[in-house]
């Protein structure tokens, strides 16, 4: 298997596919890449991606992330550090930019670096040099630089959280990744994708509904959170994915999705007036509540948190059959 074939990049999103076009383009030039996109969508997999593309593809990747690093051990694992530097440095130890020379090293969260280490990095960067703590070599490196952050640096630099002449640095390339909420059509494939890598042996399918209900839902956690969903549902099916093998609270949240994207799209193609779309969502949660209640009118009202006679009402006004 060739290098970049172990790397599953899964996407048919223009935008994404757009992204991937740009990558091949520098994934050669050495130059740094900044990768921003919340959680979940897939930055690591991309850092991946342009590591095994590039010429370096064969050297190490070396990952670092800053957001669970306290600031002492940032700087020893960053640049390593020399025997006897501080209280139980009892041998020497190499840094991840050493550790990364002729490969690349990817610094997740970058956003999380505190100044001091960012004026550090910065030198790092500038030198292609580093000095271990308690050291007064300077070792050469040789390494790519990819980040990652789940907020927009240039925010944080605008309120002098982040160093703007690092910000420069790490910034040649900018690779925005879109939330999965914006690229619906990657669902069917990742889900294809994941129920391959988590149920091969089973040959498991998904109900049409079922799928709906993942295209309807907002995934908050982006394609990590597809991933356990898919997990979990292929642990507990022989044969077909039902909405019944998702979590609970994803299902109903689905449903409240399903009607205001559905009352969204009234209202924004003109169909129907902001009254209209209002009376619309209310018979509809009406109507189901009475069904949820099995027909039982007092049921439905205490749900709802309405009065019997107020419920009889709109059950009048709207005509909604029992
Ligand atoms: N396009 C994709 N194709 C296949 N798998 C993907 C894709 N995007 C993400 N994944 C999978 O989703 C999970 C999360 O991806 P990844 O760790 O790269 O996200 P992240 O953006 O780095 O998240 P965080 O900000 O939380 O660190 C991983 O298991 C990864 O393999
Ligand atoms: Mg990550």
């Amino acid at each position: 298997m060739s290098a970049l074939q172990s790397v599953s990049l899964i996407t048919q999103n223009p935008k994404m596919l757009n992204l991937i076009e740009r990558i091949n383009k520098v994934a050669d030039s050495d130059s740094s890449i900044l990768i921003i996109g919340e959680t979940g969508v897939g930055k690591e997999v991309f850092a991946d991606y342009i590591h095994r593309l590039s010429n370096r593809g064969q050297n190490p990747i070396v990952k670092i992330g800053l957001a669970a690093l306290p600031t002492e051990l940032m700087e020893s694992e960053l640049f390593g550090f020399e025997k006897g530097s501080f209280t139980n440095a009892d041998r020497s130890k190499k840094g991840m930019f050493e550790l990364a020379d002729t490969g690349t090293i990817f610094l997740d969260d970058i956003d999380d670096s505190p100044l001091n280490i960012q004026a550090k990095l910065l030198r790092v960067l500038e030198s292609n040099e580093v000095r271990h703590i308690g050291g007064t070599k300077a070792i050469p490196v040789n390494t790519r630089l990819i980040s990652a952050s789940k907020v927009e640096i240039k925010d944080l630099v605008e309120v002098k959280l982040f160093r703007q002449d690092l910000y420069y640095r790490i910034n040649t390339v900018q690779l925005r990744i879109p939330p999965l909420r914006d690229r619906k059509e990657d669902i069917p494939l990742l889900v294809k994708h994941f129920l391959k890598r988590f149920a091969r042996e089973k040959e498991l399918d998904i109900s049409n509904d079922a799928l709906q209900a993942l295209m309807d839902y907002k995934w908050p956690g982006n394609v990590r959170e597809l991933r356990n969903v898919i997990q979990r549902a292929s642990l507990f099916t022989e044969d077909v994915i039902k909405i019944s093998d998702f979590p609970d609270d994803f299902a109903k949240f689905s449903d409240n999705e399903k009607i205001i994207n559905a009352c969204h799209k009234c209202f924004a193609s003109g169909e129907m007036s902001m009254k209209e779309v209002v009376e619309c969502l209310e018979k509809k949660i009406i109507t189901e509540a009475i069904t949820d209640a099995k027909g039982n009118q007092s049921e439905a009202a205490r749900n709802l948190g309405l009065k019997l006679s107020t419920l009889r009402d709109k059950i009048k006004k709207f005509d909604i059959e029992i």
